[in-house]
């Protein structure tokens, strides 16, 4: 469907929870003890209700996000039914990878079309340090092992000015023979992470095109995704750019957000939506949601404003949001 400023809304982002197995220091402060009460979070019907009305208006990429998506009970089973919703051409998973190895195959035969993992330093001690987890092996061989079952890969990598800016070549060299594409996304200011200083992917570039001769932009391959790629000679995979900092991309903004407690965020930066989960509770029509829904999308914020302030700038998480 078409919002009010003319962009195609086809790409529903579903949170499936808050909690996450690991407290990396950019999303998890004092103040965001993450919550491990399940109960007031939307259950699979209600999720596949909600998707299968946003199919109807035109949704047809899906991606499971969190918190950790992984700790959730019997994901693989939601992602069976996501992928049978009628409409839905490519379910896709963001992960932070720790649980993801052993789950890979059933993923596969469930109708995962691809995995993006969130990985900010390939050097043990820095993952403890980062996430207070001795994890990072367990993320390596899930990378592997996604790739070789023929699954899609990205790796999302923030950069954070003191914390980690001296390992982008080490991963711009993981492109090198593994076919994945690594994206810098640049640190957003939202809940813990207001106290970090992002890198700006400017900076990222200069120190790129220093290091390496051959260095070429290419064009923007997925039409509305919010990342723009380059390509280093002789290396298999690409090196993207999520800059909502630095740059805008909401004009070709695609997507909408539903969070595990079931609203309906129509823009990550903002606090604007609906609470579907009351409306479920109600035992709402199907018509009905079809209607609430289409409302809300057709509404959507032209575009947001990190650097400015306003009074419906999102209070909370980035857990809470769903990336
Ligand atoms: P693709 O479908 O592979 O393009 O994935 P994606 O980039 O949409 O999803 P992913 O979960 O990997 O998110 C990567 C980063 O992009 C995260 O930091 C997200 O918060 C950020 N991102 C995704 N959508 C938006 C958006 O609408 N606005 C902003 N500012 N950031 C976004
Ligand atoms: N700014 C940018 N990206 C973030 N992520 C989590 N918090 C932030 C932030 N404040 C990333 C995660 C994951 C993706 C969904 O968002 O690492 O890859």
């Amino acid at each position: 469907m078409i919002d009010k400023f003319g962009r195609e809304i086809d790409y529903l982002r579903i949170s499936v929870t808050e909690n996450c197995n690991l407290k990396c220091i950019y999303c998890i402060d004092d103040n965001n003890i993450l919550n491990t009460c399940n109960k007031d979070i939307l259950n699979d019907d209600e999720i596949i209700k909600i998707a299968t009305q946003c199919a109807l208006l035109g949704i047809k990429k899906i991606r499971i996000t969190g918190g950790e998506p992984l700790v959730r009970k019997n994901i693989e089973n939601l992602i069976y039914r996501l992928s049978n919703i009628e409409g839905i051409e490519e379910i896709y998973i963001t992960t932070n990878g720790v649980l993801l190895h052993d789950k890979l195959e059933a993923f596969k035969k469930n109708g995962l079309t691809g995995v993006n993992i969130s990985l900010h330093s390939l050097r043990k001690d820095r993952f403890k340090e980062l996430t207070k987890f001795d994890k990072l092996d367990e993320v390596l061989s899930a990378i592997d092992k996604a790739l070789k079952l023929g699954l899609k890969v990205k790796i999302n990598t923030v950069i954070v000015d003191d914390i980690n800016k001296d390992e982008i070549i080490d991963f711009i060299n993981l492109t090198k023979n593994k076919n994945l594409d690594l994206r810098f996304i640049e640190l957003m200011p939202i809940g813990a992470a207001k106290k970090h200083k992002g890198t700006n992917n400017k900076e990222i570039l200069n120190i790129i095109k220093s290091n390496f001769k051959n260095v070429k932009e290419e064009n923007k391959i997925e039409k509305s995704g919010p990342a723009n790629y380059i390509k280093i000679e002789g290396y298999r995979g690409k090196v993207g750019f999520i800059s909502p900092i630095s740059s805008c991309f909401c004009e070709d903004c695609n997507r909408i957000r539903l969070t595990s407690s079931g609203f309906l965020k129509k823009c990550l930066h903002y606090n604007y939506g609906v609470d579907l989960k009351k409306h479920l509770d109600n035992e709402i029509f199907d018509k009905d949601l079809n209607a609430l829904i289409y409302e809300n999308i057709y509404d959507k914020p032209e575009k947001h404003l990190f650097l400015e302030s306003c009074d419906n700038k999102e209070n909370k998480y980035m857990n809470q949001i769903g990336g």
